[in-house]
């Protein structure tokens, strides 16, 4: 059976319709690697360490989660909530836009089906914006 948009947010299909671990970690990668390129995420890039290897896993096993596979990144990492995450950080409108744009970008480099790229744009716009406003008002 072909999945529909409606049916992306049950069970594991997201997970799946994304390759599972590895799809993820390939978006991950790109991700990361149009972050070190890309003008209008060089603020962001600045905020992250040098080496981003540990970044690309966890954001990897965070998302694997997230999408209704495999609980991992709470095993290997100490799991605190994503607001918790970004509290030490100061994520106005721009940097919010930025991380957007950079895995709007990474999802285009990706082989997913098309209506499971346009569900990933808007579900990412969530978290994105619980940080923004998180760090908006601390
Ligand atoms: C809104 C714009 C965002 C910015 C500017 C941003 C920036 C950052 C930075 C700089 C770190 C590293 C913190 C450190 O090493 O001290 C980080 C960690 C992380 N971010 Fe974001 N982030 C944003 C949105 C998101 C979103 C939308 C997600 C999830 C969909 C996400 C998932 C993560 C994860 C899983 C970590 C690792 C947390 C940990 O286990 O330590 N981020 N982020």
């Amino acid at each position: 059976m072909s999945n529909s948009i409606s049916s992306y947010g049950s069970a594991d299909s997201s997970y799946r319709a994304a390759g599972g671990e590895e799809g993820l970690r390939s978006l991950c990668r790109d991700f990361y690697e149009l972050m070190d390129i890309l003008p209008e995420t060089q603020k962001i890039r600045e905020m992250h360490k040098d080496d981003l290897t540990v970044m690309i896993d966890k954001l990897t096993l965070f998302l694997s989660m997230w999408l209704g596979g495999p609980k991992t990144y709470q095993e290997k990492y100490h799991f605190v909530g994503m607001p918790a995450a970004h509290q030490h950080l100061i994520i106005l409108e721009e940097e919010r836009d930025a991380w957007l744009t950079c895995m709007d970008q990474a999802l285009e480099k990706q082989p997913f089906a098309d209506d499971f790229k346009q569900y990933l744009r808007k579900q990412f716009r969530f978290p994105a914006e619980m940080i923004y406003r998180t760090s908006r008002f601390q």
